[in-house]
Formats: structure tokens, sequence, C-alpha cells
């Protein structure tokens, strides 16, 4: 769908891939509010843009897992929405399964999962009666194949891409485009953003790692949307990845293990 003169509600839009995709749909013509936690993120976001297209940007902070501070945003808001992108999200530490104490893996889970559903479940209704819509969400490489260290991170972004899989299927014939999102590796400060620190890699191999930029991958995602497309594979690692799963499932997750194990720290 093309997102000029359109109504996008994103979230996650203070910092990283979400900025940067609220910058892009702002110079394509599209109006967008932003929402998220840190309404410092919100501010830069809009900062950063040129004057001109500042107006193009609404920061709207709200909690993803607050479901009345979503249900009153909605409420708020002024004209229909055209296009939902679920894009907040955060990481766990970098621990097996059996050291992630309980407030982390239910942190985890509450962003990610009931965020995402909180917000599909509010704005659905609307984007049904639009002529037509867009709803957006962000999964991960880790939809696809395990990152050790962030098992609850996996198991909530694979909930997310089967989720949006069957939306996809439920609405195939009607207004509603749906769309995945899968990112690989994206330089932004979703460490930090998470409230945690990065492990120093301890084991593994020490290839040059392939991180694209978050505008690179907001051009990328901006592109897939204006054009519906189902299913975004963001950059080169999450292209490899897929590749690899998709011919040996088991050597895909003893790659992962094998590359990334040295995150884990031990
Ligand atoms: N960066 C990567 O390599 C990568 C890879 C795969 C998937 N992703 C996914 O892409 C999305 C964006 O990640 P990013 O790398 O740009 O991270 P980021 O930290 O730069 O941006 C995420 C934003 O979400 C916001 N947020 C966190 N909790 C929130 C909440 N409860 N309510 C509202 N907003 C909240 C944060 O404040 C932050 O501004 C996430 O869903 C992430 O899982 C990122």
């Amino acid at each position: 769908m093309k997102l000029s003169g359109k109504t996008v509600v994103l979230t996650g839009a203070g910092s990283g891939i979400g900025r940067a995709l609220a910058h892009q749909i702002a110079r394509g013509g599209g109006r967008v509010f932003g929402c998220d936690i840190r309404s410092e993120g919100l501010d830069e976001t809009r900062e950063l843009l040129p004057p001109e297209l500042r107006n193009s940007f609404v920061p709207r902070m709200l909690d993803v897992t607050d479901r009345e501070a979503i249900v009153t945003l909605r409420d708020g808001l002024d004209e229909p929405v055209d296009c939902l992108v679920n894009c907040a999200g955060i990481i766990q530490p970098f621990v097996r399964f059996a050291d992630l104490d309980d407030d982390a893996m239910e942190r985890v889970f509450n962003v990610n999962w009931f965020g995402t559903l909180h917000m599909i479940r509010a704005f659905l209704p609307g984007l049904l009666e639009r002529s037509e819509a867009q709803l957006v969400n962000v999964g991960s490489m880790s939809s696809i194949a395990p990152l050790p260290g962030q098992a609850i991170y996996g198991a909530s972004k694979a909930a997310i891409k089967l989720l949006t899989e069957t939306l996809y299927a439920e609405y195939l014939a009607s207004n509603l485009q749906v769309t995945l999102v899968l990112p690989g590796a994206v330089a932004t400060n979703i460490s930090q953003n998470s409230g945690l620190k990065m492990p120093e890699r301890k084991t593994g191999d020490n290839r040059p790692r392939d991180v694209a930029g978050a505008e690179d991958a907001a051009r990328t995602i901006f592109a897939a949307i204006e054009a519906g497309e189902y299913r975004v594979l963001v950059d080169k690692m999450v292209i490899e990845v897929e590749a690899l799963y998709r011919r040996d499932p088991q050597a895909a997750i003893e790659t992962m293990a094998r590359n990334f194990g040295g995150l884990l720290g031990d």
C-alpha cells in the first residue's frame, strides 16, 4: 500500500529501526503517530526530521504492555488509521534459559508478544473498515532459528511470526495486507534500550559481522510495505540463516550455536 497521505501508527518509534522507518514514512508523504515508552526517544525522532516534515510525526508516549493505554490512544486519534506497524521490542539478558529470572522472562514476553497482540486487537477492527489497510509485524531472525542466550526472545518472535502468518491466511481475500518483517542484525541501541550490557564474546568465531544500518533496514521495509510484500527478509544475515535453515534445520541450529555461542560469555 502506498503510504503517501496515509495515517500510520508505529510502535518503537523512539529508536533504531522504528525511528528510521518513521522518517522514511514521513519522507514518503505519510503521517506517523509514533509510539514509544521513552518520550525522549520520540522527541529525538521528531527533531531529526527536517523542519518541514516534523508535523508528519506525532509523538505518543505509550507502553505497549498497557492495554488500557492503547485503547485510550486509539480512541483519542482524530483520524482513521490505515497502517499499524508493531516494531517495539526488547531482548533478554544473554544467559541460558535456566539462568533467566522470572521477571526478565515475563518482561520480554509482555513487550514483544502481548504488546503486539494488544496493539493488533485494538486497531484491527478499524483497519478492516478502511478501503485498503496494512498490518506490519516485526519478528526477527530469531523467529526462524535460535540464538543461544535468547530463548524467550526467540520464542516471542517465533510466536509473532506464526500469528502474522495466520492473520495473512485469515485476511487473504480482504482489504488488509499483512506483512511480516524479519530483521537479522541491524545496528541499533536495542541492548541499551532493553536495559542490558552486551557480553564480551569469549568463544565462537571472529568473522566480520554483517550488520546492517537502521536506515538501510528501514528503506527495505518501507519499499516492501509499499509493494505490499508479505514477507521481508531485511538484511544479509537473515537471508543466509533462512537459506541454511530451509536446507537443514539441525545444521542451522548448530551453526547458530557455533557462531553466536560466544554471546553466552562462557
Ligand atoms: N536490531 C536488530 O538487530 C534486530 C534484529 C531482529 C529483530 N529486531 C526487532 O526490531 C524491532 C526494533 O528493534 P531495534 O533494534 O530498532 O531496537 P531499539 O531499541 O533501537 O528500538 C526499539 C524501541 O522500542 C521501544 N520499546 C521498548 N519497550 C517498549 C514498550 N513497552 N512500549 C513501547 N515501546 C517500547 C524502545 O524504547 C525503543 O525505542 C524489535 O522488535 C526487535 O526485536 C531487531
